[in-house]
């Protein structure tokens, strides 16, 4: 049985933020795709979509969309004792993508809430059902996919950090891959070989995010 493999896989797995100066290749990623396909998602609609950008040009206007946003950020806070804690993690925003060879920018799109349209062609008030207000399933099954890549990545000695900083330039970066409507970035990946070792950040202990109903 592979569950204690899966677990320790899991369990290994960071946020890698140093890349070693090695290129990533378009065989070294076909993989995480595949790992990424076998995701659930909400009727099995497959939300999801990705750009993986190899081409150092485009990573770097990329990266320079983000750091432009991060310098309005920054400016929007000179003068006020909130920008320390700003620069406390303002690299978080675009170091990652800049350290590494290779970005990856997982996408997803949204449905028309189906239940909600059902409803009101019957002439009946959607709202009380509305699904998609309750549940992102979309979003849920693009990260569920982008997850699954991840793990891929790891198993694959690849090393990744998945990020939301970028997306203060998300509109930006859809523009400069010409995303097709309607698949919207969900974060950006910076992805490529480990250059050392990431220590790993504490979890909650399983008590605290468990709560058993067992049977009485
Ligand atoms: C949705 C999401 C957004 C994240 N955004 C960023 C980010 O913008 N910058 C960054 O450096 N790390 C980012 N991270 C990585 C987290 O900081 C990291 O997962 C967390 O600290 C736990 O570390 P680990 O992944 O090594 O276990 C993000 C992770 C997730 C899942």
């Amino acid at each position: 049985m592979i569950a204690p493999e899966l677990l320790a896989l899991m369990q290994s797995r960071r946020s890698t933020r140093r890349f070693a100066d090695r290129p990533v290749a378009r065989a070294d990623l076909e993989p995480l795709f595949e790992a990424a396909r076998t995701a659930p998602s909400a009727t099995n609609r497959q939300p999801w979509r990705y750009n993986a950008v190899l081409d150092p040009a485009l990573r770097a206007r990329i990266i320079e969309a983000v750091r432009g946003k991060v310098d309005a950020l920054r400016a929007e806070l000179a003068g006020s004792e909130y920008l320390a804690d700003l620069t406390a993690y303002g690299d978080f925003f675009h170091e990652p993508l800049e350290a590494a060879p290779a970005l990856i920018i997982p996408q997803y799109r949204l449905f028309p809430d189906a239940i909600a349209a059902l409803l009101a062609r019957a002439g009946r008030d959607p709202r009380p059902y509305a699904l998609a207000d309750r549940m992102p399933s979309e979003l849920c099954g693009a990260a569920a996919a982008t997850m699954n890549l991840l793990l891929m990545a790891h198993a694959a000695g690849l090393a990744a950090c998945w990020m939301a900083g970028p997306m203060l330039a998300r509109e930006e970066i859809a523009a400069l891959l010409a995303l097709p409507a309607p698949f919207v970035p969900l974060g950006a990946i910076a992805i490529g070989y480990p250059a050392a070792e990431t220590p790993a950040p504490a979890r909650k202990p399983t008590e605290r995010i468990v709560e058993w109903n067992l049977p009485a």
